[in-house]
């Protein structure tokens, strides 16, 4: 059993990853239980650590059912203890035989108070992506529509991608710069030549290869078969849209989204206006429903969905 400590978010991302890779078995505060493998979860967004649950049980029940541990090297951190957080890292640390190293331990004990559980837990690795570097205004093509890369990463996720993901409404490819980033094989379109130069300029700056880029409108792209797409598509304010009406956009671009994946593949779309994400009239089904707030006058909505 696998423990992640997600980061402190007010929404429902940071769980919805791991779910896209593992088997949600209880979530607590900022602490999720879950059974899968641990190497896949060194690319989630929003979670800060990944840990092996050794046992769990009752905070009275603590010190008469620890098993006899024996490490060379450890250290021990207890959580969410308040006053008492010293005493039992000391009173633990006693019961296991070995020497204690507090800095840069082989073993590091995570042990988490949550209500009157106790999880105790031996930290595998801890999950550390410089987002900020790749922000959009440290990328040469820069334009203000981007999402923050820990967003775009997020929703690679949600989309379960382990192989590729195309991204039709690539702009300046933040999408795509993660993607590549996570040795997924990554294709982006738009329909304006300029994102596609710019996009191609921002791969380069990051010494991404391997991609593949082309101008065109959504409906007249010939992907087919597709694991997963992964856009932000125009909100309207300051995105383009050819002065086409959002509502259009949306319908048609819904309708060939769900032509170009397979069956079983996932499309994860981010937009300003949650009634655009909800298109009757294609095969796609809304799996997942994700929204942040941005500011006062904007709120983003992610949907996941999957063709049935
Ligand atoms: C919100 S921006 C994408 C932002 C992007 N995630 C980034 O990191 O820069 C939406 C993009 O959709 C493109 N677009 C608008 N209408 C389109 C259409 N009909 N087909 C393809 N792309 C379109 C715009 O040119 C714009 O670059």
């Amino acid at each position: 059993m696998l423990c992640v400590e997600i980061s402190k978010e007010r929404n429902t991302i940071p769980v919805a990853e791991i779910a896209s890779f593992c088997r949600i078995s209880w979530v607590y505060d900022d602490v999720v239980l879950c059974e899968g493998s641990a190497e896949v979860l060194r690319r989630l967004a929003y979670s800060k650590r990944v840990d092996e649950l050794l046992f769990a049980c009752r905070i009275d029940e603590l010190f008469g059912s620890m098993p006899e541990m024996e490490y060379d090297d450890f250290s021990v951190r207890v959580f969410n203890a308040g006053a008492d957080k010293g005493r039992m890292e000391r009173s633990i640390g006693s019961m296991i035989r070995g020497s204690v190293r507090l800095e840069d331990p082989r073993n590091e004990f995570r042990v988490f108070i949550e209500g009157d559980a106790v999880l105790f837990c031996r930290s595998l690795f801890t999950i550390r992506e410089r987002f900020d570097d790749r922000r959009a205004t440290r990328r040469p093509f820069f334009s203000p529509t981007s999402l923050h890369p820990r967003l775009a990463r997020a929703m690679i996720n949600l989309s379960g991608a382990e192989r590729e993901v195309f991204d039709p409404f690539c702009g300046t490819g933040g999408i795509l710069i993660e993607g590549a980033l996570m040795g997924l094989r990554v294709h982006g379109s738009d329909i304006q030549q300029r994102m596609i130069d710019g996009c191609r300029e921002n791969m380069d700056f990051f010494g991404l290869e391997g991609y593949s880029l082309e101008c065109s409108d959504v409906c007249d792209l010939d992907a087919e078969g597709l694991e997963a797409i992964v856009s932000d598509m125009p909100y309207g304010k300051s995105s383009y849209t050819g002065r086409e009406p959002l509502k259009q956009l949306y319908s048609r671009s819904f309708t060939k989204l769900c032509d170009m994946l397979k069956p079983g593949g996932r499309a994860v779309v981010c937009t300003n206006n949650l009634r655009l994400l909800m298109q009757p009239d294609t095969e796609l089904s809304l799996v997942g429903l994700h929204s942040l707030y941005v500011n006062k006058s904007m709120r983003r909505w992610i949907g996941v969905f999957t063709k049935t």
